[in-house]
């Protein structure tokens, strides 16, 4: 079923002449629009597949793809500018293993058939929707976790990470739902702080780790 509620709203055309030029001529051969894709590409090499969901400023992508060649790293972001960064630092450090899509997540799963196919998902900081009044528009339901799931390989583990005790809730009760087990930790400061984990740790809020099995 379509979820028509979206987990973002789309910010006011604020990206420059260079960006959007970026984003619609990209020399980028890994990077394409969510109109544009057509499911993850079996015929890709066997090694190790990371997908990182709503990345932001993609600084946990970068750093995690430059240090781990070896590795194909996946993200899927609706922020335009965040995607335009990323794409630049893709060239800029001439990075050949980040793979990006541009475009609602929850639509790039239901375009996808391809099943069993990443090692690991990270979601960090899902959205800034701490209002109860916005429940609606929180992205981890449990037929998003369900179609992450399906991508997942069976050894695979998905961690989702959140500063908002009422999200973890239900985010727990989500996958408990979808998932066969979880471990839930207190998470302290990470090797690899992205932008939402430095506000949250300024803040003092508690950080939640999920990691499933
Ligand atoms: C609170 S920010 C966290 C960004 C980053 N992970 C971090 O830790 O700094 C949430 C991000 O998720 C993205 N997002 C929300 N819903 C999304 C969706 N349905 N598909 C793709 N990205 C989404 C937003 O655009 C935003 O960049």
């Amino acid at each position: 079923m379509k979820q028509s509620i979206k987990s973002f709203v789309r910010a006011r055309n604020r990206l420059s002449k260079i960006n959007r030029n970026l984003l619609n001529q990209s020399p980028i051969d890994s990077f394409c629009r969510v109109e544009h894709f057509n499911g993850f590409d079996l015929s890709q090499s066997k090694q190790k597949r990371i997908l990182e969901i709503g990345f932001g400023d993609g600084e946990n992508l970068i750093l995690s793809a430059l240090d781990n060649p070896e590795a194909s790293y996946y993200g899927i972001e609706v922020y335009e500018m965040g995607v335009a960064n990323i794409l630049k630092a893709i060239e800029c450090k001439e990075i050949s293993n980040a793979n990006i899509i541009l475009g609602d997540a929850i639509e790039v799963l239901e375009k996808n058939s391809v099943e069993d196919y990443f090692d690991e998902i990270l979601i960090f900081f899902p959205d800034p929707w701490p209002k109860r009044k916005h429940n609606k528009r929180r992205l981890i339901s449990k037929i998003f976790l369900c179609d992450i799931k399906k991508i997942l390989k069976n050894d695979g583990v998905l961690i989702i990470k959140t500063d908002w005790q009422e999200y973890a809730n239900e985010i727990e009760q989500n996958l408990k739902k979808t998932f066969e087990g979880y471990k839930k930790s207190v998470d302290k400061k990470s090797n690899l702080v992205t932008k939402y984990e430095k506000i949250a740790l300024k803040e003092k809020r508690q950080i939640t780790r999920f990691e499933t099995f």
